[in-house]
C-alpha cells in the first residue's frame, strides 16, 4: 500500500516530512516533489534499499542514479574530491536544477552509479524536498518518479498512477514548477559538456563558464553510451509522438493532421498558444503549452501535456520545436526522445 500524504509546498507540515524521513532511514522509498519533476527517493548508501528503485521503476540496473543533498557542505559524504569548478557551479545555482557529475567516494554504493568511478549530485531547492533532505540527514538517490521510460511526473497523481502499490509513501507538495528534469553537467572535460539539456539553460552556464559543448543524443548513440542510461528512446507517451523540427513546421503539422484524419486516426497537438485554434479547426485534440516564447511555460506544461492527451486515448501526438534558447534545448531533447518520428 502506498500512502499519499498532502503537503504544503512552501511550508511542509512537519509531521509529514519526518514520518517521510524515517521510512528513508529504514530502508523504504519515498516520492517527493523537486522544483523540476517529482523524484523516488531512497538512502544513497543503502545498497539494499537502493535497489528497490531500480525494482519500483523496472529500470535497467546500467541507468545511475542522481543523489540529492541538502547543500552543497554535503558533497565530501559522497564525493572523493570537489573540484573548484564545482564550486563555483554550486555557488551559482544551488539550490535548483543542476546536476555536477563529479568522482565518487567509496561510501557510495556502485547500485547508485551503475559501476561508475563518477556520481551524479544535486541540490534541490524545492521546499519540500529541502525539508525531507534535511530531517532524514542522509544523502538521497532519486530518479525520477515515474516507470522506466515512461514520461517523468510532474504532479503526485502521475506518480500515483505509475507506482501505487510499488513505493511507500507519496509526498503530494502540488505541481513541479520547472517541469523537465535538471541540467546534468560533467565539467571533467575540457570544455564542460552538458550530457542532459535540463532547467538550467546552456546560455545561463556559459555565462559563468565560456563556451560548453551540448552531447549529442544521436551520435552518442550510435557510438556507444559514454553515459550509460542516456538512452535516446526515453519519455514516451503512449500514442505515437511525431515530432517537427522544421522550418515550416506548422504547415506541416497541418498536412499531416489531414493525412491521419483521412485515415481515420484521432490527432492531439502540443501546441503553442496562439497556434492552438488552427490546429482544432482542423479537427484535432489541441493541448495548450503556453506561448510559443515561453519555454518556460511550455516546458513546465510538456509531461503533463503529453499525459493528458494519452488519457484522451488520441493515436497520435504532434508537436514542434521551440528553438534552443531559455529551455527550448531542453523541451527539444525530451521531444526528440519521445518522437516515434522526426520530420526535418
Ligand atoms: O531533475 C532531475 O534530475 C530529476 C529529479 C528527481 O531530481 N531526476 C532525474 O533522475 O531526472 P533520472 O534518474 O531520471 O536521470 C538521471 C540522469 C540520467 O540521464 C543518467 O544517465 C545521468 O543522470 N547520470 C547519473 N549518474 C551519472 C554519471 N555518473 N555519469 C553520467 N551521467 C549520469
Ligand atoms: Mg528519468
Amino acid at each position: 500500500m502506498t500512502i499519499s500524504l498532502t503537503i504544503h509546498h512552501e511550508h511542509p507540515e512537519p509531521e509529514h516530512i519526518q514520518r517521510a524521513a524515517q521510512t528513508l532511514q529504514q530502508g523504504g522509498l519515498v516520492a517527493f516533489p523537486t522544483e523540476t519533476v517529482y523524484g523516488l527517493g531512497a538512502n544513497a548508501l543503502d545498497e539494499n534499499a537502493v535497489q528497490k528503485i531500480f525494482t519500483a521503476k523496472g529500470r535497467p540496473s546500467e541507468d545511475p542514479l542522481i543523489i540529492h543533498l541538502s547543500s552543497v557542505e554535503q558533497l565530501p559524504q559522497v564525493c572523493a574530491t570537489v573540484p573548484e569548478t564545482a564550486q563555483l557551479l554550486a555557488e551559482k545555482f544551488w539550490p535548483g536544477p543542476l546536476t555536477l557529475i563529479l568522482p565518487k567516494n567509496k561510501h557510495v554504493p556502485y547500485a547508485v552509479t551503475a559501476g561508475l568511478e563518477t556520481v551524479a549530485v544535486r541540490v534541490p531547492s524545492h521546499p519540500v524536498a529541502q525539508a525531507l533532505l534535511k530531517s532524514c540527514n542522509l544523502p538521497i538517490a532519486a530518479p525520477s518518479a515515474n516507470r522506466f521510460g515512461h514520461t517523468s511526473p510532474t504532479l503526485a497523481t502521475h506518480v500515483m498512477h505509475d507506482l501505487d502499490g510499488r513505493i511507500d509513501i507519496i509526498l503530494d507538495g502540488g505541481p513541479a514548477s520547472i517541469g523537465v528534469e535538471s541540467t546534468v553537467l560533467d565539467i571533467s572535460t575540457s570544455p564542460a559538456r552538458i550530457l542532459r539539456p535540463g532547467g538550467v539553460p546552456r546560455e545561463a552556464l556559459e555565462a559563468l563558464l565560456g563556451p560548453i559543448d551540448v552531447l549529442d543524443v544521436k551520435r552518442k548513440a550510435e557510438a556507444g553510451l559514454p553515459s550509460p542510461g542516456l538512452l535516446e528512446k526515453h519519455y514516451a507517451p503512449r500514442a505515437e509522438l511525431v515530432f517537427f523540427l522544421s522550418q515550416d513546421a506548422r504547415e506541416q503539422m497541418l498536412v499531416y493532421l489531414s493525412g491521419e484524419k483521412a485515415r481515420g486516426r484521432t490527432v492531439g497537438v502540443l501546441a503553442a498558444q496562439e497556434e492552438a485554434p488552427a490546429f482544432e479547426k482542423a479537427g484535432a485534440l489541441a493541448y495548450r503549452l503556453g506561448d510559443s516564447n515561453d519555454t518556460a511555460q511550455i516546458a513546465k506544461r510538456l509531461y503533463a501535456g503529453m499525459r493528458w492527451l494519452d488519457r484522451q486515448k488520441v493515436d497520435v501526438i504532434l508537436c514542434r520545436d521551440f528553438g534552443e534558447a531559455g529551455l527550448g534545448l531542453a523541451i527539444r531533447d525530451r521531444l526528440r526522445r519521445a518522437a516515434v518520428k522526426v520530420i526535418h
